[in-house]
């Protein structure tokens, strides 16, 4: 199965990819890690990406593609993917697409978790204190979750057109948010085996 994972900063993006991965036995792969991984490692991408982590904004398309396009193609050889934080436009979306469509890896299934503005600001804070990620400060918060609202959020019709969609009340415990998104995901996978 290949899926994505979409969301606000906050959602849980990362928290049920996870999980996710592990229950239907699928590579995780996150944007944010890739990136973060290249700013900690001072490379070349690292440097040319630092300040955008940093501000909230959105690294270019182009490095976003570089980086993912081998942890994609791995994974599908694998079994498949839950891809957290990509994509993040409607334009990194139609790019994707017709990369994956000539890699034979396009997507299945989007999982859209949904949470009030206020609780994604809350977890953040609160992870800010107790991790120092550089970004969970109230400032670059509210930046990442209006670059959200206006860049991200129109993307979800897109993949709704698909009939791709899978919303998910995000705002509950996290079992219960993994029990859902399973529930849904169990029937999806019994449909694209029947295809
Ligand atoms: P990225 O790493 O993708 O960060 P994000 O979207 O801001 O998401 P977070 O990691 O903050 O949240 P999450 O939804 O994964 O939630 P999590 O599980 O961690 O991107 C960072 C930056 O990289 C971007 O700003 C951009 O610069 C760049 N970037 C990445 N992808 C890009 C792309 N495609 N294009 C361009 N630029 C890109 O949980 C958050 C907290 O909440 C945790 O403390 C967790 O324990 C807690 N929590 C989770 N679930 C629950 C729950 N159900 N109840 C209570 N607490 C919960």
């Amino acid at each position: 199965m290949r899926l994505l994972m979409i969301g606000p900063p906050g959602a849980g993006k990362g928290t049920q990819a996870v999980r996710i991965a592990e229950k239907f036995n699928l590579v995780h792969i996150s944007s944010g890690d890739l990136l973060r991984a290249h700013v900690k490692g001072n490379t070349a991408i690292g440097r040319q990406v630092q300040q955008y982590l940093a501000s909230g904004d959105l690294v270019p398309d182009g490095i976003v593609m570089d980086i993912l396009r081998k942890p994609v193609v791995d994974a599908n050889a694998r079994g498949g993917y839950v891809l957290d934080g990509f994509p993040r436009t409607v334009e990194q979306a139609e790019i994707a697409y017709s990369v994956a469509q000539t890699l034979g890896v396009e997507v299945q299934v989007v999982v859209h978790l949904e949470v009030p503005r206020e609780e994604l600001v809350r977890r953040l804070v609160e992870r800010g204190a107790a991790s120092g990620r550089s970004d969970d400060t109230i400032d670059v918060i509210n930046h990442r979750l209006d670059v959200y609202d206006e860049k991200t959020l129109p993307m979800l019709s897109y993949y709704a057109a698909r009939e791709k969609l899978i919303n998910v009340n995000g705002a509950r415990p996290v079992d219960e948010v993994t029990w859902s998104i399973t529930v849904q995901l169990q029937q999806m996978a019994k449909q694209l085996a029947g295809d």
